[in-house]
């Protein structure tokens, strides 16, 4: 029986010729160090519905989805019809336009911290902004996020964010000492730690559900407790919901968990596939970013670049959302459900060797090792066997025709159906019983 490896350097040659090529021109062949993976990374040439096809011809199952971000599948026609039309009048103006107006209206419409927005292009540079405000709101320094937590690469929230949580993420990074980390959903100690920076504490960003750390929900208490210190500290409650935004109903999850969050940042989903991010606020905490009022001294710099904003982006995000709004039952009914299938019967299959985490239609394996039951925060996804988990990936995309981006979890779109969750609970049962 020829390995996963034989397997798939046989059927994707010509990916292997073009990602040599790219190696001479980008740095390990890649532009997020994260799409790459051992031996080399399938080169896609197109991708429609639950579909992403390769270079040779092959063609997976998708449960990357281009960064969790594409909830109705690759190239949705609800979103390519509308771009398409907006296209002819120009792409790109730099000035302000109707469509970013719309799309306010909607996203305000269902998320109620969003009093005033402001576009960037991506979650990295809301999550930026955001941590700013906080500071220039609160007049204090210091940002605490989550040990594990995933806000993009920000000199400010590179931290503590892969295990050993301890050491620093990157060389190159200045001024870490503005920046601490709790560990997530332990909230005693979590306030012990914020306790001895209270008088300096801007604020706390954290995912409600842990993406890059291991798809795991913070519980409710958690984030309730935390809120209440930082509210009663006078520091800001922010939510990174760039991830979770519009992903398991139409809004954000925070509502549902009665939080009061003063900044929501959103990305991904709410841009239809097209590069954004979105700083929500209260009007409170917003208004110090209006520059046409603050003289330099009080006004706090947020938003910039170039694309912000841009027609295309503005166009496909409202196209997504208003597509979302309209089909949210049928939508949101699917995919939760779809999810928690996945997670049930992927955990049968290994019969108690995995901990599944995840909520709604995202879904993440962990293979338990010795002394770990449950997977409750990012340390814990940390000690579980993650070799077997970029194994078990692997295999599925060189035998299976079924692509997670290996090591990371699973998000499942409207595209997807019953039979695909039943092909990777098949796949899975025969990775299991290769480790017996
Ligand atoms: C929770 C969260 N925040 C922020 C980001 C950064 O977003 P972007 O990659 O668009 O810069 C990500 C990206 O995965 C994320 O998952």
């Amino acid at each position: 029986m020829p390995s996963a490896i034989d397997i798939y350097r046989k059927k994707t040659r010509r990916s292997a010729r073009i990602f040599e090529k790219s190696k001479r021109y980008h740095v390990n062949g890649v532009s997020h160090n994260i799409r790459f993976f051992k031996p080399y990374p399938f080169v896609t040439k197109s991708a429609k519905g639950k579909t992403i096809s390769d270079v040779d011809g092959n063609r997976y199952t998708d449960y990357w989805m281009g960064h969790w971000s594409l909830i109705l599948g690759h190239a949705a026609s609800p979103v390519a019809n509308l771009v398409k039309k907006q296209l002819p009048s120009c792409w790109m103006h730099g000035t302000v336009n109707e469509m970013t107006v719309s799309f306010s209206e909607v996203i305000q419409n269902a998320v109620p911290v969003a009093e005033k927005i402001r576009y960037v292009s991506t979650g990295t540079e809301a999550t930026m902004y955001a941590v700013r405000t906080a500071r220039a709101v609160t007049g204090k320094k210091i940002i605490a996020k989550i040990d594990g937590g995933w806000h993009g690469y920000t000199t400010d929230l590179l931290k503590s964010v892969n295990w050993p949580f301890e050491q620093p993420e990157s060389r190159g990074l200045v001024d870490e000492s503005h920046i601490i980390s709790i560990p997530y959903n332990d909230l005693e100690k979590s306030i012990q730690i914020l306790q001895t920076v209270k008088d300096d504490l801007a604020g706390v960003i954290i995912e409600p559900v842990l993406g890059g750390g291991g798809c795991i929900p913070a519980t409710k208490e958690y984030l309730i407790g935390i809120q209440e210190f930082v509210h009663k500290n006078n520091s800001l409650f922010l939510l990174d919901e760039i991830v979770t935004g519009f992903r398991f109903s139409f809004g954000c999850i925070y509502p549902s968990m009665k939080l009061d969050p003063d900044i929501v940042t959103l990305g991904k989903i709410v841009g239809g596939g097209f590069p954004i991010g979105v700083i929500c606020g209260k009007e409170d905490v917003m208004k110090t970013s209006n520059t046409s009022n603050h003289t330099k001294l009080d006004r706090t710099y947020i938003g910039g670049g170039t694309f912000s904003a841009n027609p295309i982006t503005m166009t496909s995000g409202r196209a997504m959302l208003q597509f979302l709004k309209k089909n949210s039952n049928q939508v949101y009914k699917k995919i939760n459900s779809l999810g928690e299938t996945a997670r049930k019967e992927i955990a049968k299959t290994f019969d108690g060797k995995v901990a599944m985490t995840g909520m709604g239609s995202l879904f993440m394996t962990h293979f338990l090792e010795d002394g770990i039951n449950e997977v409750r925060d990012a340390s814990d996804a940390a000690r579980c066997n993650t070799e077997i988990l970029h194994r078990y990936h692997f295999e599925m995309i060189a035998k299976d025709g079924i692509f997670f981006l290996p090591g990371k979890l699973g998000a499942i779109s409207y595209a997807h159906n019953k039979s695909d969750i039943k092909d990777v609970v098949e796949a899975s049962s025969r990775f299991a019983a290769s480790l017996k």
